[in-house]
This record gives C-alpha cells, structure tokens and sequence, in this order.
C-alpha cells in the first residue's frame, strides 16, 4: 500500500498527537522530526503538557526516524513528502511557506498565522503550490461537530432558531518558552482557542454580517476571555464564549446547544452520553455519533487527499485565513465596544 512520508515540525502537546495519529495511520510513515529541543530529538517526551488527554508514551522509540534540530532540514529532506507543523503558532507561517516553496505537502495546526497579513501570505504560497496544504481545523472533522453540521444542513429537525457554543479551559502553561501566556506569539485565548468555534459557524452557517464581543484581557496580555454575538438578522441567535480564565483544575469543556424548529441538541464533553437530543414531541434520545477524535480524522482525510491528489475542500486556505479574520474582528469589538462589519 502507498503510504506518505511524513516529517513533523515541533513535538509539544500537539505534536505528539499529530505523532500518535500518522503512527497507527496505514498510509502514513514518519521519516523524520524537528524539534529545537534535545530531550524531544532524543525520544524523552515525558516533560509534555494539554488539556486533551493523548495516551501517547512518555518514552518513545525514535529508530529508524530522522532527527533535526533545524527544521528547515527536514524540510529540505527528499525523503519527506509531507510537512505536519506543530509549532507555536508565531512560526506557522513562515515554516509553512518554506514547506510549501520546497514543493511538500503541508498541514499545519490552527491558527493558521499569528496576523490577517500573514494568513493571506501562506493563502497565496499554497495558491501556487505544487503540494497540497491544509490547516489543522480539527473542529469541522470532531464527531459531535461532523453530526452538527450534517443535521444543520439536513435540516433534519428544522431551520435553526438559536446557537451556543462553549469552549473553556485553565491557561495553558505548558508551552514552549511558556509562548501561549504571551499573546504577541499566541494571539491570546481567542485566537488559540476560540478560533475553533469561530471557524466552525463560519463553516456551517457562513460570515455573519457583524460580530459584538466582550472581552477581558487575561494572563497572555491578550484577551483571554470573550463572549461573541454573530449577526445572522432577525431569525437566528448565534453565539459563542471562549476563554483560558478558568481556575484550578477547572475540567476543559466544549459544549454546544442548538435549538431548530423541531428540536433541542445538546453537546458538552462533561456529559456522558456526550449529545442529547430533546424533540418537540418530548423524546430523549442519544444520537449515534462516529468514534474517534477530530485529529485522527483531519489526519486521515487529508492522507486520502494526498494519495487521491484531490484538494481538501473541508478546510480551504481561504477558509482558515477568513477564520483568523474573524477572530480579529471579534478583538476589534472587544477593544473599541462597538458592532464590526464583516466583509470576507
Ligand atoms: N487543534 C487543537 O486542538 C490544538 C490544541 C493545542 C494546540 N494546538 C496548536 O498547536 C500548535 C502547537 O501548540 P502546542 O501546545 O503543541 O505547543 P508546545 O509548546 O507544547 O509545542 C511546541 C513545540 O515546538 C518546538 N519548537 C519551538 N520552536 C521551534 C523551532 N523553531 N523549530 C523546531 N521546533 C520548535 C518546542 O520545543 C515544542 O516542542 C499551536 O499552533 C496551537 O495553537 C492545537
């Protein structure tokens, strides 16, 4: 069987994931790593923090796997056809574009850039590109999301009248050089986390006309707690809240409840079942919704994109350079306390 060659950038929480996931993958081989850290090259990965519980080893056995320190050699290795870019979001864009320039493979974590300006630079290296490139949205692949958005489109239970999402966390302390609690490398909360529910309503229910947040500028400087109204008119309430402000062992949760015509849906990672579904007619049910996680499916899909040589279509690079857009015009409204106009 084809399998594609994969070198990954940046082994943190999520580059450890994005490892765990290409490993068991039956189309995929890891070649090589980057890492600027020895004790990552060297296989120690028990110093490794998240908020998403990974199963991975602590000690993992690098044989046969290449190891740079630097990672433009291992993007400049003829051995690695894929690129998979894990590192602090400040150096998406320019690894990205190297990666895309060498002519690879890229997929690189969300957000896609630190900056609209850089967003549209790496839009525009991937126009050109000869490999594929998609950002890591993991959100539009996550089961209870990938169920959402079939029943929105389906219009299994109506149009819908009002949607809430929720995604809530602890600060995240365990970054490289602790670079997350700096907002000028991470964007703050609302561009690490909220971004996701962000993208994901730009997804399913396309731009909204104007956004008005509040917000509160946390421990990165940036602001680090938001609540979102999305103007869709008249005839829908769409809103998200976002934010790492949470104390102590604050368990991390995201959530959504969405009320159509014809029923109440409810998700939230602290329920069992995880999605409820309340109908007009008073039944309770739990839907059936796929196994796995949003990274072992992003991963999978955009291995097919690949060997199928087909463009992702579920992440554009226009779609993850609109959702930093977004995210930065939520910011605006925060700041200045005022509606902002979209105009994608
Ligand atoms: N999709 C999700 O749910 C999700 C969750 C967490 C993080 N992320 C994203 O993943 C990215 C990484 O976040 P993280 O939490 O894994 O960070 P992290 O700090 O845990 O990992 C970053 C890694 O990059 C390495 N590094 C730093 N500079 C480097 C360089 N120049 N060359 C090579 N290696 C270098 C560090 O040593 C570290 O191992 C971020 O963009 C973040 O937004 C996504």
């Amino acid at each position: 069987m084809a399998k594609v060659k994969v070198g990954c950038i940046g082994i943190g929480f999520m580059g450890k994931m994005h490892f765990g996931c290409y490993k068991k993958h039956s189309k995929a081989q890891i070649v090589a790593i980057a890492d600027v850290d020895d004790a990552k090259l060297s296989g120690d990965w028990s110093k490794m923090g998240g908020n998403i519980e990974d199963g991975g080893a602590k000690k993992v056995n690098l044989s046969g796997i290449k190891t740079y320190k630097d990672a433009n050699d291992l993007i400049a290795d003829p051995d690695v056809e894929l690129v998979d870019i894990t590192l602090p979001t400040f150096l998406h864009a320019q690894y990205a574009i190297e990666a895309l320039k060498a002519g690879k493979h890229v997929l690189v974590e969300k957000p896609v850039a630190i900056s609209i300006a850089e967003a549209d630079k790496v839009a525009e290296a991937a126009k050109r590109a000869k490999g594929r490139f998609m950002v890591a949205q993991c959100i539009r692949f996550w089961p209870e999301y990938e169920y959402l958005a079939q029943i929105i489109k389906g219009r299994k239970y109506g149009r819908v009248k009002s949607a809430i999402f929720k995604r809530r966390s602890t600060a995240p302390t365990w970054g490289w050089q602790n670079w997350l609690m700096n907002s000028k490398r991470s964007g703050g909360a609302i561009l690490d986390l909220h971004i996701h529910d962000t993208d994901y309503i730009n997804y399913v229910f396309k731009a909204p006309k104007k956004v008005e947040s509040a917000g509160v500028t946390g421990p990165s400087g940036g602001i680090d707690h938001i609540v979102t109204n999305y103007d869709y008119g008249k005839n829908m309430v769409v809103s998200a809240e976002g934010g790492w402000t949470f104390h102590g062992v604050y368990p991390f949760e995201m959530a959504y409840t969405v009320v159509f015509d014809k029923a109440t849906v409810e998700f939230s990672t602290s329920h069992s079942p995880t999605v409820t579904v309340y109908t007009s007619g008073g039944k309770v049910e739990t839907p059936k919704i796929e196994s796995g996680d949003g990274y072992h499916r992003e991963i999978d899909y955009f291995l097919n994109c690949i060997l199928k040589k087909v463009r992702p279509k579920t992440v554009t690079p226009k779609d993850a350079r609109n959702a930093v857009y977004l995210v930065k015009a939520e910011e605006r409204s925060a700041r200045d306390h005022r509606n902002v106009a979209i105009s994608l």
